[in-house]
């Protein structure tokens, strides 16, 4: 009797154990914190974002530059359940800043050229960062 307990005690910490090696691909990025999630994903995300996408040039993480900020576009998306790829793809219109629509829609000729993964992994990087 006591065996069994001891095997089903070990069965579940192996089972713990194996639930918090994954655990660091979900882990949150806070804003101004070092802590940073690492996936493959997120790391082409914010190449594609900072790098080939440009979009850094328009979209600071939390101040408005010349478009809105990566928060607050975030939360508004959050808050509508909006689709970034979608809105990328000029399938959804503009929820966030409809009267600068025009500065944005600049970009769509050459996201054109990015794959839907690309396109993915942006909307992912986005949506980190921003999660608090
Ligand atoms: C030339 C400046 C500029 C660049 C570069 C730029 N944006 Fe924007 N973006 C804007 C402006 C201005 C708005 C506000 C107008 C709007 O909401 O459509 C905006 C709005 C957005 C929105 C919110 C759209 C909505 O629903 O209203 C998203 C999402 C977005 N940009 C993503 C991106 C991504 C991803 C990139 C890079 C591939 C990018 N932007 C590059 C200027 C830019």
């Amino acid at each position: 009797m006591k065996n069994l307990f001891l095997i089903l005690l070990s069965a579940a910490f192996l089972i713990a154990s194996c639930n918090s090696e994954k655990k660091p691909e979900k882990e949150k990025i806070v804003i101004g914190s070092k802590k940073k999630t690492t996936s493959p994903e997120y790391e082409l995300g914010k190449e594609l974002f900072k790098g080939k996408g440009n979009c850094y040039s328009c979209h600071r993480m939390d101040k408005k530059s010349v478009g809105p900020s990566v928060a607050e576009i975030m939360k508004i998306y959050k808050e509508q359940n909006g689709d970034i790829v979608g809105f990328l793809r000029q399938k959804k219109d503009p929820i966030v800043d409809p009267e600068n629509y025009a500065v944005m829609k600049t970009n769509f000729a050459r996201l054109e050229k990015f794959t839907d993964e690309e396109l993915k992994a942006i909307a992912l990087y986005m949506n980190e960062v921003t999660v608090k």
